[in-house]
C-alpha cells in the first residue's frame, strides 16, 4: 500500500464506480467484471467499495454480498434509500463483508422533497432519524447522505444533518447531486455546516460531487479544504450524466500537490492505468485521448520544442512520472523469445497478480500473440490478459471462423462451441462483421438489440489488436462484451458472444422506482 505525504492529512477514498458509476446510461457489469473490479480497487489501497444498491435487482443483491465475500481490506458499502425493506436488503448482502457499511440516503432540496419524495419537511426530518437508527442497529458503519444538498436550504440542512448524527451516522456526505456547486460555495458549505451543527466534530463530512458544469474533481478538492475526510469518485469518472469525479484525477492532485494542499490518500497510483482501462473495456466507455491522467495522450509531447525539453529533463513538461499511474516507461517489451519468468514479472509491473492457472493460460497466448505480432507491448499484455478475464467462465465459445470479404459481397461459417457442442452457421451480411453477427443469430437465437459496436487498435501498425466492445439490450436488460484478437473480425465475434454470455447470466436488472416510499 502507498505511503501518504508526511505531514499530510489522510483523505478517505470512496470509489462508487460500481454503483453510481453504473447508473451512467448504457454502463452495465457483469458479476464476474465487479468482482474483478472489487479486487483491483482493493490492491489499489481504495478505503471504501460501493458495491451497489442491493434493493434494486437481485443482480445488484448478489453483486454486494459477492464483493463483501471476497475483499477483506476495503470496507464493502451499500446503499439504501430512507425505508426499512431498502435498509433491510442491504444489511442482508452485507453479512459476509469483514468490514461494511449501510449507505443511507434522503433527499433534502425543496425542488426534490415537492417534485420526487411528494414529503413535508417534517417528514423527510423524520425519515432521517428513523432511517439511520434502522441501519445503526444494523450496522456499525453507517453513511448517511442530503440528496441534493447544494440546492437544499442551509437551516434545513443543519437539522437534517444534527438528526442523522444523533441517530448514529458516522459520515454524513453532502452530495452536489446535480453538479451545480462551484469550488469556493461548496468548501463554505462544509465549513459552514461543521461549525453550525452539534456533533459535526465526531464524524467524518463527505463530498460527492457530479460533473454536469466539469467541476467535479476541483469541488471535490475543495470540499476537503473546507474540512470534507472522505470524497467519493469513480473510475475515469464515470457516473449518472456527466459521470462523478475522477478516481484517478483526485488521488493524483492529492499526490502532486499534496505537500501544498496538506491531503493526500492511500491510494497505490501505480494501478490506476490498469483500473482505467478494466472500467472502459467492461463498460465500453472509451477514455478520451486528453483525458487528464489515464488518457492516451496523458504524457504524449507532440511539439518539437517540448520533446527537445522532455530529452533534457523530463521535468521541463511532466509534473509526474508516467510509470507512477502504471503506464509502462519503456513501452517495448517483449517478443517469443521472453520467457515465462519475464512474462510473470512484467505482469506485476503492470499491475497484475495472476493465480498459476491464468497465469499459465495467460502465458499461453501471450506466445501466440508474440507469434503473429512482431513487438508486443504493455498495451497488448493488458488487452490479453483482460481479454481471458473477460471470457471467465462462458458457456458459448467461439471455436472457428471463416470470413469471405470483398467486393462481390460478404459471408461468414461460424462454429460455436454451445455447452459442450458445436454447432455451425453460414450467413451473409452487409460487410463482413454484419455476416459474423447473423451467423451467431443463426446459432443461438436472441431477441437482444446491438446498441454498441465499437472497434480500437491497442497499439499502432497494421499488425496491432482490435479491441472490440458490444453492448446488447434485451427488454431493459444491457450487457457488455470485450475481446481482443489481432483479427478483427474474430475480436467482433467474440465480443459479441461475450456480450450474449454476460446477458444470458444476467437476472433482471430493473432499478427502484426513483421517489422514495419511506417505510417508516
Ligand atoms: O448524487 C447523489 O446524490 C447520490 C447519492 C445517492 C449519494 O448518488
Ligand atoms: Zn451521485
Amino acid at each position: 500500500m502507498s505511503s501518504i505525504i508526511s505531514g499530510a492529512q489522510r483523505v478517505i477514498v470512496f470509489d462508487t464506480t460500481m454503483r453510481d458509476g453504473e447508473q451512467s446510461p448504457g454502463a452495465s457489469m457483469s458479476l464476474d467484471e465487479k468482482l474483478e473490479l472489487a479486487k483491483i480497487l482493493e490492491e489499489m489501497g481504495v478505503d471504501v467499495i460501493e458495491a451497489g444498491f442491493p434493493i434494486a435487482s437481485n443482480g445488484d443483491f448478489e453483486a454486494v454480498r459477492e464483493v463483501a465475500r471476497i475483499v477483506t481490506e476495503s470496507t464493502v458499502c451499500g446503499l439504501a434509500r430512507a425505508a426499512a425493506a431498502d435498509i433491510d436488503r442491504c444489511a442482508e448482502a452485507l453479512k459476509p463483508a469483514a468490514r461494511s457499511r449501510i449507505h443511507t440516503f434522503l433527499s433534502t432540496s425543496p425542488v426534490h422533497m415537492k417534485w420526487k419524495l411528494q414529503m413535508e419537511p417534517d417528514a423527510v426530518l423524520e425519515a432521517v432519524s428513523a432511517s439511520v437508527s434502522h441501519a445503526r442497529n444494523l450496522c456499525g458503519d453507517v453513511e448517511w447522505s442530503a440528496e441534493d444538498a447544494t440546492r437544499t436550504d442551509r437551516e434545513f440542512l443543519y437539522r437534517c444533518v444534527e438528526a442523522a448524527i444523533r441517530a448514529g451516522a458516522g459520515t454524513i456526505n453532502l452530495p452536489d447531486t446535480v453538479g451545480y456547486t462551484y469550488p469556493e460555495e461548496y468548501a463554505q458549505l462544509f465549513r459552514d455546516v461543521i461549525a453550525t451543527v452539534p456533533g459535526a466534530d465526531n464524524v467524518i463530512f463527505s463530498a460527492h460531487c457530479h460533473n454536469d458544469l466539469g467541476l467535479a474533481v476541483a469541488n471535490s478538492l475543495a470540499a476537503v479544504q473546507g474540512g470534507a475526510r472522505q470524497v467519493e469518485c469513480a473510475v475515469n469518472g464515470i457516473g449518472e450524466r456527466a459521470g462523478n469525479a475522477a478516481l484517478e484525477e483526485i488521488v493524483m492532485a492529492m499526490r502532486v500537490r499534496g505537500e501544498t494542499l496538506g491531503f493526500d490518500s492511500a491510494v497505490e497510483p501505480l494501478h490506476i492505468t490498469r483500473a482505467s482501462r478494466y472500467v472502459s473495456a467492461i463498460t465500453g466507455f472509451p477514455v478520451q485521448f486528453n483525458k487528464a491522467i489515464v488518457g492516451k495522450n496523458a504524457f504524449a509531447h507532440e511539439a518539437g520544442i517540448h520533446q527537445d525539453g522532455m530529452l533534457k529533463n523530463a521535468e521541463t513538461y511532466e509534473i509526474m512520472k508516467p510509470e507512477d499511474v502504471g503506464q509502462g516507461a519503456s513501452n517495448l517489451v517483449m517478443g517469443k523469445h521472453s520467457g515465462r519468468h519475464a512474462f510473470r514479472e512484467k505482469l506485476k509491473a503492470l499491475g497484475y497478480e495472476l493465480g498459476q492457472n491464468a497465469l499459465n493460460e495467460a502465458f499461453v497466448r501471450f506466445k501466440e500473440l508474440a507469434d503473429k505480432k512482431k513487438h508486443v507491448f504493455d498495451d497488448d499484455i493488458i488487452a490479453l490478459v483482460d481479454d481471458a478475464l473477460a471470457r471467465g467462465s462462458e458457456k458459448i465459445r467461439v471455436a472457428k471462423l471463416r470470413v469471405v470479404a470483398g467486393t462481390d459481397g460478404q459471408s461468414a461459417e461460424l462454429t460455436l462451441d454451445v455447452d459442450g457442442v458445436e454447432k455451425t452457421a453460414e450467413a451473409t451480411g452487409d460487410g463482413p462483421v454484419d455476416a459474423v453477427f447473423n451467423a451467431i443469430h443463426m446459432i443461438v437465437p436472441h431477441a437482444a438489440a446491438l446498441r454498441l459496436f465499437q472497434v480500437h487498435a491497442v497499439t499502432e501498425g497494421t499488425d496491432a489488436q482490435a479491441q472490440v466492445s458490444v453492448r446488447l439490450e434485451e427488454d431493459g436488460r444491457i450487457a457488455t462484451g470485450q475481446a481482443a484478437d489481432t483479427d478483427t473480425l474474430t475480436a467482433s465475434a467474440k465480443a459479441y458472444v461475450n456480450a450474449l454470455n454476460n446477458l444470458f447470466s444476467r437476472k433482471e436488472k430493473s432499478r427502484p422506482e426513483t421517489a422514495i416510499a419511506s417505510g417508516f
